[in-house]
């Protein structure tokens, strides 16, 4: 159904990217190093992954980085030790598993336990398993003609973590050409915080990426979405309500499933709308609130753009009213580039005059209210 709310897992619940689709998989199948799914918050990424990797039938090792994050407030080798030993036992269903178990039982530190692989040694090891896992991997990969996905969902926060994540990428990406991997987050904050694409000390500078970015949908696309997710539930939807909410939600598929979950459970309506924003709102305002215990700077940029001062100037002035002494530009810069990296902000050029925009309604509303 297209108004679930969990993560899409299959092709049938996914709607449109097709061309997403065919690109990740011949992403994988062509052996490609790394790939990057790149777009803001709630925009489909981690279902592009796998709702592909599932209709392709890839094995993949998948790992979400930020779920581990918040469970932790750091990326400890305890956790990586779980999230990889729990991803890879997911491959347990498949039916190449037994095989794979072959290369498996080889490595020092992993176990094999009738159909279930446990890795033996300390978490503080997991630096030392690795390798040899992702070896292991690629053995069974080329021994088998086939291909292994290995996903870093919400890669960015890999920087939280002591274990380099970077050298073990470059080490793949170098040696080991059965397994892609495949890295989500937004542009800005997995490009350069976490890959440090620009930055010649980074292991991974100079490797070619290979960037699958997610869009908006556009008006139309909205409304065929909301169209088709009430016909699915045998709803003729009233085209004036449809046309309201695929203004409302600016192309975000994350907001437009919310919206029409919450028509099925209470009945489509205008006011519907409004509890979207209301309810989408407090969940953004968790991710907010942490931003703001940061510096309450975070607020009054957040702030001054919701109100319409969108230029750099205006910007400028708004947080000096507030705070009653006139703020560094090195200082507005660095908020104003956090904010960029989360994917909270985007610059656009208007009329050759750089304007810093929110990209989430919902969240614009949450800063307003
Ligand atoms: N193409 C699609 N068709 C139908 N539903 C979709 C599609 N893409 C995403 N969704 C839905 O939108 C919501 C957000 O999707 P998803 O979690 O995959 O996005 P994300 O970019 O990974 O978001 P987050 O930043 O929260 O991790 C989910 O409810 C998911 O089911
Ligand atoms: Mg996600």
């Amino acid at each position: 159904m297209l108004f679930d709310e969990l993560v899409k897992e299959n092709i049938r619940d996914f709607y449109d990217r097709r061309r997403e689709v065919e690109l990740l998989k011949n992403g994988i199948l062509e052996c490609r190093r790394i790939i990057l799914i790149l777009g803001i918050r709630r925009i489909g990424k981690s279902s592009l992954i796998k709702v592909t990797l599932n209709h392709n039938k890839i094995p993949y090792i998948y790992i979400d980085v930020r779920s581990i994050y918040r469970q932790y407030n750091y990326i400890s080798s305890y956790a990586i030790h779980y999230a990889l030993e729990s991803a890879l036992n997911r491959l347990s269903k498949s039916s190449f598993w037994s095989k794979l178990l072959d290369y498996l039982k080889n490595i020092r530190g992993v176990s094999v336990m009738g159909v279930e692989v446990r890795f033996s040694e300390s978490p503080q090891k997991i630096t030392v398993i690795m390798p040899q896992l992702f070896n292991a991997l690629n053995d069974w990969a080329s021994d088998n003609k086939s291909k292994i996905a290995l996903v870093f969902d919400e890669a960015q926060y890999l920087r939280y973590s002591k274990i380099n994540f970077r050298s073990i990428i470059a080490y793949i990406y170098d040696n080991l050409p059965y397994i892609t991997v495949v890295l989500s987050g937004s542009e800005v904050g997995l490009l350069h915080d976490f890959l440090r694409v620009n930055d010649p000390r980074s292991e991974l500078y100079g490797r070619y990426m290979y960037e699958i970015v997610l869009k908006r949908f556009n008006r139309e696309q909205s409304i065929d979405f909301l169209y088709k997710g009430f016909q699915e539930y045998g709803i003729e939807p009233p085209t004036d309500i449809i046309e309201e909410a695929a203004s409302a939600f600016g192309g975000i598929v994350g907001w437009l499933v919310y919206f029409g979950r919450l028509s099925i459970d209470k009945g489509l309506s205008r006011e519907v709308i409004i509890e979207t924003f209301i309810k989408g709102s407090k969940l953004v305002k968790e991710e907010l609130s942490k931003l703001y215990k940061r510096s309450p700077r975070y607020r009054y940029v957040l702030e001054a753009i919701a109100q319409g001062n969108t230029t750099w100037s205006s910007i400028k002035k708004y947080i000096t009213a507030r705070e009653l002494k006139p703020i560094y530009d090195s200082a507005l810069y660095e908020i104003l580039l956090t904010l960029e990296k989360m994917g909270i902000i985007e610059k656009v050029l208007e009329k050759d005059e750089i304007k810093y925009k929110i990209v989430d309604p919902v969240l614009q509303y949450a800063v307003m209210h």
